[in-house]
């Protein structure tokens, strides 16, 4: 297989939904509004993760590019739970991209303890042979959210998937935690904004 054929259509719509993500961002600013985009990060699924997953989910190769729908993600961070709606409609609204899929786990919290909104999409790429209609996830998250699903796939990866259950008692503990931290700062949300505001107003 031409890896590096197959994969740039995904680095790609990588990057063109990082432009456009940081685009909303700056716009926001620019009208010195809250921004609910925090950062944005994106990857293309190294070559290997992805036969381990199609071996995994015994995935045949001719069908990786319909049945593997994370080969690109986005990753968008927010400050605040309410960010992560306001993302999700603003995705909802926009006419160059199709939503295939949304998983709200900000709600329904996985066993885990792992909390994030998912969206699998489609979106249209030009290549040099014609367009293109790529899949891809675009996870969003709090930094609390963030924090907690960086620090579990770091043990998950330690561990080989397999975390010691006093540790994975400490992530549903840690977890816990997040989600708190999450709800008291909602509630001072206008506090910390109209702070950030001035700050804003002053640097300018
Ligand atoms: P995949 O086979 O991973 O695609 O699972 P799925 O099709 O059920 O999708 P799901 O939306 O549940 O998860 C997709 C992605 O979300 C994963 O690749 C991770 O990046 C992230 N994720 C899901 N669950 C967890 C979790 O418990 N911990 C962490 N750290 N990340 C998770
Ligand atoms: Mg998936």
């Amino acid at each position: 297989m031409n890896w590096e054929a197959i994969l740039a259509p995904y680095a790609q719509v990588v990057e063109e939904l990082k432009v456009k993500l940081k685009g909303m961002r700056a716009q926001f600013e620019y009208e010195s509004r809250h921004s609910p985009i925090e950062f944005i990060t994106g990857r293309v699924k190294p070559i290997q993760s992805i036969l381990e997953k199609a071996e995994k989910k015994q995935i045949p190769l001719n069908r990786i590019e319909k049945d593997i729908q994370d080969i690109a993600g986005v990753r968008v961070v927010c400050q605040f739970v309410d960010d992560i709606y306001t993302i999700v409609n603003m995705l909802r609204s926009r006419g160059d991209l199709i939503i295939i899929e949304e998983k709200d786990y900000v709600t329904e919290k996985k066993d885990s303890g792992y909390r994030s909104f998912h969206m699998v999409i489609e979106y249209p790429v030009e290549t040099i042979h014609g367009r293109k209609n790529v899949i891809a996830e675009i996870q969003i998250r709090t930094l609390a959210m963030n924090f907690w699903a960086t620090n579990e796939h770091s043990l998950n990866y330690k561990y080989k998937g397999r975390i010691p259950e006093q540790i994975k008692l400490r992530l549903k503990l840690a977890a816990e935690a997040a989600f708190k931290l999450d709800e008291e700062m909602s509630k001072i949300k206008n506090e910390v904004q109209e702070a950030q505001r001035i700050f804003h107003r002053k640097r300018n």
